[in-house]
């Protein structure tokens, strides 16, 4: 019998409705991966960063389970090259879903068969709970990795907090992302477990500003101000950790690698949608509509956040009030069902890379925890940091510059 690919009869059955009327299943080859598919996985920076943000999300935190430096080596070893074959749209390991021995387990779950990569990429983190005596990285560990500090109005739940590892899984297809993580965790069985994950989509901010800005689940364009993925020079001066960053000796391995802020934050969207249009534009700083400063017209005009509400979260989060410092968003929406009080458990993931957090997100959040109007409508309930390594080079693995 042929094999006949998702995408494959999906032609067919096109052809045949614009014909005859009846639709033909023709075989076809699972589709190659096109060149617009596959985003590279090898660079001077980790992919899924500066990449133009996907439409979904499957972001996981990780314990570390083996309890040595070797161990750890190894994991990430095996996630490199199982994460080189998922984001160029490949089946994992010898024989993948269908081939291979007919007594084992499948080297591949199988679900993302015939699926494209969907611009697959995965970015993963080092976490602070990570340097410690069990793998003898102590005095490895960045400055610039501090532990967040608590916020005024955390309502944090410790079961979505923290993690020694993190992956960030972004794909145009949310199989292809869960898979991918899927994918992870079945290889770290024994070495790391998942500690908590999420989901996401829509994406709430965009690192694209030729595209149009996304929308966050308040129905406020998101990303209007965000670091642009493809302003290397903002990238640099705001993103990457450089050598000259007063790095000392031992944490030198971070050069070329970023910070990783999560938050998920619970939105009262039911709250929200009882809020007038204008106390909504108060609360923001910007218009609903088209997402221009409150007083001006367009979305993309200068302004002089002084003119703003004060209590607005543009005006309270902008870089003038916080030397300058800016972050890379790249957050997305998520809906987990219900609360069970007969509300939707709706939000925003907010996902921010920066040089260093304490002169990005922690003074921010600090300023927006105190006074942002936004308060009312929003509760801080998981968190996590992580230091980003460096990309991967031809041969080499996640956190070698670490640990080889
Ligand atoms: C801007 C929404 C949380 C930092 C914005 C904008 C909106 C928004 C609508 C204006 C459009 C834009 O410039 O992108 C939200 C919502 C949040 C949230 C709904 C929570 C559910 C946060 C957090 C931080 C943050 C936790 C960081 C600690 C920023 C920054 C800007 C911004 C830096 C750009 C300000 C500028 O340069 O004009 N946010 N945000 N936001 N937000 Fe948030």
């Amino acid at each position: 019998m042929p094999r006949v690919s998702r995408r494959g009869l999906l032609a067919a059955v096109g052809a045949g409705a614009a014909g005859t009327g009846i639709a033909v299943a023709v075989a076809a080859e699972p589709p190659a991966p096109t060149a617009t598919d596959v985003v590279p996985f090898e660079g001077a920076h980790q992919a899924g960063i500066a990449t133009d943000v996907q439409a979904h999300l499957h972001f996981a935190a990780f314990d570390v389970l083996a309890d040595d430096a070797a161990g750890l080596a190894g994991l990430l070893r095996d996630w490199t090259a199982a994460a080189r074959a998922l984001v160029s749209g490949r089946p994992v390991g010898e024989g993948g879903a269908v081939g291979g021995d007919p007594l084992a387990p499948p080297a591949d779950t199988g679900e993302a068969l015939g699926l494209p990569a969907a611009r697959l990429t995965l970015t993963v983190g080092l976490g602070p709970s990570l340097f410690d005596d069990r793998f003898g990285l102590a005095a490895r560990r960045p400055a610039a990795l501090v532990d967040l500090p608590a916020f005024p109005g955390d309502t944090l739940d410790p079961a979505r907090c923290g993690g020694d590892l993190a992956v960030q899984a972004c794909a145009d297809d949310p199989q292809v992302a869960v898979h991918a993580i899927r994918t992870l965790s079945r290889i770290a069985a024994g070495r790391a477990a998942v500690r908590w994950a999420q989901l996401g989509y829509g994406r709430a901010a965009t690192v694209d500003p030729s595209a149009p800005t996304p929308r966050n689940l308040f129905g406020f364009k998101d990303g209007t101000a965000n670091v642009p993925g493809a302003d290397t020079a903002a990238l640099d001066e705001h993103v990457w950790v450089a050598a000259d960053d007063a790095l000392a000796p031992g944490e030198r391995w971070m050069t070329g690698g970023t910070y990783l802020v999560a938050r998920r934050i619970a939105m009262h969207i039911e709250t929200w949608d009882r809020t007038s249009l204008a106390e909504q534009e108060q609360v923001v700083g910007r218009t609903k509509g088209e997402g221009a400063p409150l007083g001006g017209s367009r979305e993309h005009e200068a302004f002089d956040p002084a003119t703003l509400p004060t209590a607005s979260h543009v005006r309270l989060a902008h870089p003038s009030r916080h030397g300058g410092a800016r972050m890379l968003r790249r957050g997305f929406n998520y809906t987990d069902g219900a609360t069970g009080l007969g509300r939707l458990d709706a939000g925003l993931f907010f996902l921010a890379y920066q040089r260093d957090v304490r002169r990005a997100f922690v003074p921010v959040q600090q300023a927006l925890a105190a006074d942002d109007a936004l308060n009312e409508y929003v509760r801080h309930t998981g968190s996590g940091v992580w230091a980003v390594p460096p990309g991967v080079g031809a041969g080499g693995w996640w956190g070698e510059q670490l640990l080889a």
